[in-house]
């Protein structure tokens, strides 16, 4: 069809077929092709529907079917030519049916608008990637998982403000990741559930006179129910919004693990060694193994949470029902998802492949003064000093080693008298890393026995 004949779909009214700009601006072909299966399963469960209702002949019905079928193989195959005149994939779809089949494709849009149309393909569109965002998900997890039970009781220093703080266990570290992805998890299956409606039947905006039954293209389509109310049906996208809000908060998650990663790598650290397979050289200088793929996730949060705000700003402002304003949320939605599932993909790799290198995780503990505090507990506990004032008495013994230019174990027990005279032998046990870690024996602490009960736990969760 060219620019300059009327549309074949609303010709009826207009005389001259549109601006060259206009089609510019008004096609979504060159993106929601995307949704060609949804477009086609949708109508699939409409039809058949139709038939089941008595609304159209089976006949029609049959050969509706038979013709959706052809036309999404020809999609499959790429052998689809897709038309920009026809503005997106619904009418595309419906365009080719009419070449297949001829009039009764002409039946297939009776008690149907492309709005709810629309709005039931990006709905099964979003479900799908909801799952993936679960099946990657919990493939991630289980990697970490992996991690954290090989490590459950090496020593790493754990920090504040990337400062030596207090040593913790290299399973510790990573079941805190596994508590976060966790909680992402929750997300996406809570806005899956909340999501799983369909909006099919609702037609344009306020339902339509013919008898048909929505309970039947709900249940064909995998739906819970139908949506309750047909304006709503037509004209929200919360469902897209909790996709990307869910991504963004994971994608944070994502973010930060990724950044630790960078350092982790880096010849400063040396915490972890990641595989060549997920990392790249550079073109000039022979040494360097650069950590890519994590610093390439660390970034996707700006697209997904971008994504999340532009849809938002879309959708605020806008009345019931639907407005063209809403084929602007698509785009963004496709690219957060994918970037998405990439960089989940990616995360999950680099896990599986990373090596921890737990000798210098080990001296890094060490070393910092990071069992200062349990010496200061080890004051409170066996002389019964106020904390306050163990606080101060280990804050003078730091301050001495630093001028000793040495750690706190390596001082000696006249040093530590001189300081405060009760201070007996005994304290050394407590300023080693592993006693310091085995000690956290609190709910939720590092100690590798609560490290291994977690694992246990999400390995039998995950199943
Ligand atoms: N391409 C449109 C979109 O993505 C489909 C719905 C068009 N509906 C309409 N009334 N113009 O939103």
């Amino acid at each position: 069809m060219s620019d300059t004949t009327s549309n074949q779909m609303w010709g009826g009214r207009f005389a001259a077929g549109p601006d060259a700009i206009m089609e510019a601006i008004n096609a979504s072909i060159g993106f929601d092709q995307r949704m060609a299966a949804q477009d086609i399963a949708g109508s699939r469960a409409h039809a058949a529907m139709l038939g089941a209702t008595g609304i159209v002949s089976p006949s029609d019905v049959e050969a509706i079917r038979k013709g959706l079928l052809t036309v999404l193989s020809e999609i499959e195959t790429g052998a689809f030519v897709f038309s920009t005149a026809l503005e997106d994939i619904h009418m595309n779809v419906e365009s080719r049916l009419t070449e297949v089949i001829g009039t009764p494709a002409g039946r297939l849009h009776t008690a149907r608008s492309r709005n709810d149309q629309v709005a039931t393909d990006f709905r099964l569109w979003v479900r799908d990637q909801l799952d993936a965002a679960d099946a990657g998900l919990v493939a991630l997890m289980r990697a970490l998982l992996g991690q954290a039970e090989a490590g459950a009781d090496w020593v790493m220093p754990g920090f504040t403000h990337l400062q030596t703080a207090q040593p913790v266990t290299w399973g510790h570290h990573m079941m805190a990741y596994v508590e976060m992805f966790a909680r992402d998890l929750g997300r996406v299956r809570d806005a899956r559930s909340r999501m799983n409606e369909s909006p099919l039947g609702a037609a344009a905006l306020a339902g339509t006179s013919f008898p048909i039954d929505r309970h039947m293209t709900a249940d064909a389509l995998g739906f819970d129910r139908p949506m309750a109310n047909s304006l709503d049906a037509v004209s929200d996208r919360d469902f897209a919004l909790e996709f990307l809000g869910a991504a963004s908060i994971c994608a944070m998650h994502l973010s930060r693990f990724a950044e630790e990663l960078v350092i982790w790598s880096s010849a400063q650290f040396r915490f972890v060694t990641l595989s060549d397979r997920f990392s790249t050289g550079s073109s000039i200088m022979p040494q360097k193994k650069n950590p890519d793929a994590a610093e390439l996730i660390r970034a996707k949060i700006g697209r997904i949470f971008g994504a999340n705000v532009a849809l938002m700003m879309v959708m605020k402002g806008l009345p019931l029902a639907y407005s063209k304003d809403m084929q602007e949320d698509k785009e963004q939605v496709f690219d957060a998802a994918d970037s998405l599932m990439l960089a989940l993909a990616a995360m999950e790799g680099m896990v599986r492949d990373m090596t921890a290198n737990r000798a210098a995780l080990e001296r890094a503990a060490a070393s910092g003064f990071s069992t200062a505090t349990d010496l200061a507990d080890w004051l409170v506990r066996v002389l019964d000093l106020p904390f306050r004032q163990a606080h101060h008495v280990t804050g003078a013994l730091v301050a001495l080693a630093e001028k000793k230019d040495c750690d706190l174990p390596d001082l000696t027990l006249a040093d530590m008298q001189g300081v405060h005279e009760g201070i007996t032998e005994a304290v050394f046990e407590v300023l080693g890393v592993h006693n310091s870690v085995a000690s956290r024996l609190s709910h939720g602490g590092t100690a590798p026995l609560r490290v291994r009960e977690q694992v246990a736990r999400w390995k039998e969760i995950l199943g």
